[in-house]
């Protein structure tokens, strides 16, 4: 029964971290913080509920447009994250991958992600993908400067270029998503992994992230499990 219809990769636009401090007359970066414990329990989680790929929407390329504070903050949260829980991801057999360009990002943030990413590329039992100065449709420019490249030097024929190759150029080779969840009251994408979320189910709940732990996670897995996918076809039972 455990791993009866669970999603394969599921992705969480995580919102809410500011609002929940705020309800709580606590300071916004308060919220962040509470929000990096909840994704640790979470990561966790998922790996136990045999979900093979959780795809997080850590800091967009627009977030730069918030307060030198706020984003000074988050970088040095997303450090000591890397840094403190590398021991425990590892112990936990996560695989931590990035996707998001390079650019504009501290040197002291790029080094601790390739820190983690290189003491735990050898993990098999789940991927934590952690989408950082990421945008989506950055990264279908990016993946088409790349197969332009390709194709210019040989290494890609037009005809071997589909909607499943495609996937080789993003910055992770990750399956589609199954399950996408937004917490914090809004329904929109946001810019978020809008190649890999073509047939998601999509799952928009209230719930601040910071309060977004286990139960809620097992409510939108069974959300899921009640949804009908048939990928554009007809049911045919
Ligand atoms: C959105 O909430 C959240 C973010 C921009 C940051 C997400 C970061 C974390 C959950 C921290 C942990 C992450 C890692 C990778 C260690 P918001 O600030 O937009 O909230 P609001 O909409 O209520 O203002």
């Amino acid at each position: 029964m455990m791993n009866e219809n669970i999603p394969k990769h599921v992705a969480i636009i995580m919102d809410g971290n500011g609002r929940w401090a705020k309800e709580k007359g606590m300071k916004r970066s308060e919220g962040h913080k509470e929000g990096g414990k909840t994704l640790e329990l979470l990561s966790r989680y998922a790996k136990k509920r045999g979900i093979k790929v959780l795809s997080v929407y850590a800091f967009s390329t627009d977030n730069f447009k918030r307060s030198q504070e706020e984003v000074d903050f988050l970088m040095d949260l997303f450090i000591n994250y890397f840094k403190n829980k590398l021991d425990k991801v590892c112990k936990d057999g996560i695989k931590v991958v990035f996707s998001g360009r390079k650019n504009l990002l501290r040197k002291d943030v790029i080094d601790a992600m390739e820190e983690i990413s290189a003491k735990t590329k050898d993990n098999q039992e789940c991927i934590l993908n952690i989408c950082l100065n990421y945008g989506g449709q950055e990264e279908i420019v990016d993946a088409s400067l790349k197969i332009s490249d390709d194709i210019k030097s040989g290494l890609l024929l037009e005809k071997d270029l589909n909607r499943d190759t495609f996937y080789h150029y993003l910055y992770q080779d990750l399956p589609p998503i199954d399950l996408l969840i937004r917490t914090g009251k809004e329904h929109r994408l946001s810019n978020f992994m809008l190649y890999q979320a073509f047939y998601a189910e999509i799952y928009f709940v209230d719930t601040y992230f910071p309060d977004f732990k286990e139960q809620e996670l097992d409510e939108a897995l069974e959300y899921y499990k009640s949804r009908d996918r048939r990928f554009g076809g007809i049911k045919t039972n």
